[in-house]
């Protein structure tokens, strides 16, 4: 089980020094959640955010653009130090043509699906995904509740993944916390993103993530 923490959750004023905790506590990844106003109802950070955490960390930065055309952001969130490229499935009319730009960036690339969008979207653009993010809630912010509703899906996902890219990793973001994380890890995710549960435990970064990783290994094991 991979642990990947948001930083939308975390004190920006102190970002370097909580990503170096979530890094020192064992963090897989760090994720990054863009958002432009436009495609969702909020506004986050950019790639200057991105550029100011790559001498802070040697984790990977996967980069979630929830932007209306991601398209004409590739390339400045790959120069300003992304490692991984997360497009969602909605709005975008040329998937296919976006993710083959990310994988020319030799960048991973993720897509992602919306509460209400069917795991079946996802069969014919998954040979060419290094992973796919199932929202677990509507995305543009973060604190929402998870939506149990999305279970079964994480689950036909799962299962597509195993028949026909094997390897390709199962994630899932939005209101996982300890109990709601092993929920999505028996559902067959194994890579869990995680905002308020980590940056806004009051025990602090290490406390909370060693708390999530225990949650799950009872399911995982
Ligand atoms: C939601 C974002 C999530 C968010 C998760 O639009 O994509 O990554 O930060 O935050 P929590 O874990 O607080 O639900
Ligand atoms: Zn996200």
């Amino acid at each position: 089980m991979k642990l990947a923490p948001s930083i939308l959750a975390a004190d920006f004023a102190r970002l370097g020094e909580q990503v170096a905790e979530a890094e020192r506590a064992g963090a897989d990844r760090i994720h990054v959640d863009v958002m432009d106003g436009h495609f969702v109802p909020n506004i986050s950070m950019g790639p200057v955010i991105v550029q100011s955490l790559r001498p802070v960390t040697r984790l990977p930065l996967e980069t979630h653009l929830m932007i209306s055309d991601p398209d004409a952001y590739l390339e400045a969130f790959v120069e300003a130090g992304s490692d991984a490229l997360l497009v969602h499935w909605e709005g975008n009319n040329n998937l296919h043509r976006t993710v083959q730009r990310v994988k020319a960036l030799g960048k991973r690339v993720g897509v992602v699906i919306n509460p209400a969008t069917p795991a079946a979207a996802l069969e014919e653009i998954l040979p060419d995904v290094d992973q796919v993010l199932v929202m677990t809630v509507n995305p543009g912010f973060g604190h929402q509740h998870f939506l149990e509703t999305t279970l079964p899906k994480i689950r036909r996902v799962r299962e597509m993944v195993d028949r026909i890219k094997p390897g390709c990793d199962v994630e899932v973001d939005g209101g996982i916390d300890t109990t709601t994380a092993p929920l999505a890890a028996s559902a067959g995710a194994n890579v869990l993103v995680a905002g308020s549960s980590v940056f806004g435990d009051r025990d602090g970064v290490t406390a909370a993530m060693n708390r999530l990783r225990a949650a799950v290994e009872k399911v995982v094991n």
